[in-house]
């Protein structure tokens, strides 16, 4: 058995990884580390707890991330702070975890001689144009416009450095938007499903022409489980599922017709400072090189993938319901 070693395994994209390595990988053991910030939750593994070796630790910690990772074969790391707005208000955990720790987890990495895969993002090349008809490869230039999508940027490049520099044999790859199970009802569109399921407006930023790359969570999991396979060691892999054409006003939109409401039932709220405009991912190298295809993909693969979200997040109230009042209530602060 190879042994896998999950940073933030207990939050959004982790866990639903280790949920899809159980069900697809047999061959692989798996081991979490995550430190149960406010976005981890332990029970999103309680049901296979007696398959995962859990534990309860900070990537920054030294020690703990030399032993811990002596004793694995692989790294996959997706343990980061990630809500760009907690970014704008506080960027001290976003440069503590997302670099720090990242670097922390390179040390050990290059100190033990093991794989390392890196999962980020597609914010750290900024943003498009509305009218712009190029999309982001692997080959665009990085331009973050966040604290948080800066301390991504800033990861990655720690990575390529330590690849360059040192040899380590890693993997890179930058992701646009996940929806699926398990995400944290503060990002947008379990946001608005649970609005609904509360008997609350959706909010939308500002105007909401802003376009996002909207992926299942499975498609991104799926690829990188590719990369672990098939992945050519010092490369990154832009993922993305083509869905580069629905702007947040129509998500909305979609929302509410297949809840159940008029279509124009959200309000508009306070814009986010420095919003950025659209991302567009161009996935042809992971396609064609590693022969990678999402499932959920297009306007029709979107609804699907909607429709499943809004049933897990209608059946699963309890996961949800004891974080939404401090949520609201934190978003009302800004007027949103
Ligand atoms: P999340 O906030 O839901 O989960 C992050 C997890 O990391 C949590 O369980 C948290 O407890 C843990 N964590 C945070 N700091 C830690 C630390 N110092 N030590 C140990 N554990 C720590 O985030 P997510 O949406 O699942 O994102 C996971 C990764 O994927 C991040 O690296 C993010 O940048 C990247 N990413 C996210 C998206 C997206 O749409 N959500 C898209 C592309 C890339
Ligand atoms: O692109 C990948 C990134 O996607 C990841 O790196 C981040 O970790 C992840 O949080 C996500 O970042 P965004 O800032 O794009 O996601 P968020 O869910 O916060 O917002 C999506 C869009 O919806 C964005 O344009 C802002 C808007 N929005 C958000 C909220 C919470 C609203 O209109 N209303 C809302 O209530």
């Amino acid at each position: 058995m190879t042994k896998l070693l999950i940073t933030g395994g207990a939050g959004f994209i982790g866990a639903n990884f280790v949920h899809y390595t159980l069900a697809h990988h047999p061959e692989y053991e798996v081991s979490v580390v995550d430190k149960l910030t406010y976005a981890g939750n332990s029970a999103n593994l309680e049901t296979v707890l007696d398959k995962v070796q859990f534990i309860t630790g900070d990537i920054c910690d030294k020690e703990l991330m030399d032993r811990l990772i002596s004793d694995t074969d692989i790294v996959v790391h997706f343990a980061a702070e990630s809500h760009n707005d907690n970014s704008l208000r506080d960027p001290w955990p976003f440069i503590q975890s997302n670099i720090i720790g990242t670097y922390t987890i390179l040390e050990a990495v290059r100190a033990h001689n093991k794989r390392l895969h890196h999962i980020s993002t597609d914010e750290v090349f900024g943003d498009l144009e509305l009218d712009d008809p190029n999309k982001f490869n692997e080959h665009t230039a990085y331009d973050p416009s966040s604290p948080y999508s800066a301390s991504k940027a800033s990861s990655d490049h720690l990575v390529r450095a330590w690849i360059r520099s040192f040899g380590i044999k890693a993997t890179i790859s930058n992701c646009s938007n996940n929806y699926g199970p398990y995400q944290h009802i503060e990002k947008f569109i379990p946001r608005q499903i649970t609005n609904i399921l509360s008997d609350i407006k959706p909010k939308l930023y500002g105007t909401g022409e802003q376009v996002r790359d909207w992926i299942h969570v499975d498609d991104h999991n799926s690829a990188v489980h590719l990369i672990l396979d098939k992945g050519q060691l010092g490369e990154t892999y832009i993922i993305g599922a083509d869905n580069d054409h629905v702007n947040n006003k129509s998500v909305i939109e979609m929302i509410c017709e297949l809840m159940g409401k008029p279509a124009d039932w959200y309000e508009h709220v306070n814009d986010r400072p420095g919003h950025d405009m659209r991302y567009a991912m161009d996935s042809s190298k992971l396609r064609h090189e590693l022969g990678w295809q999402p499932r959920y993909t297009d306007q029709n693969g979107m609804r699907d993938g909607l429709l499943a979200t809004i049933a897990w997040y209608t059946d699963n109230q309890d996961w949800w319901m004891g974080d939404k009042a401090e949520t609201e209530t934190n978003y009302a602060k800004r007027g949103q």
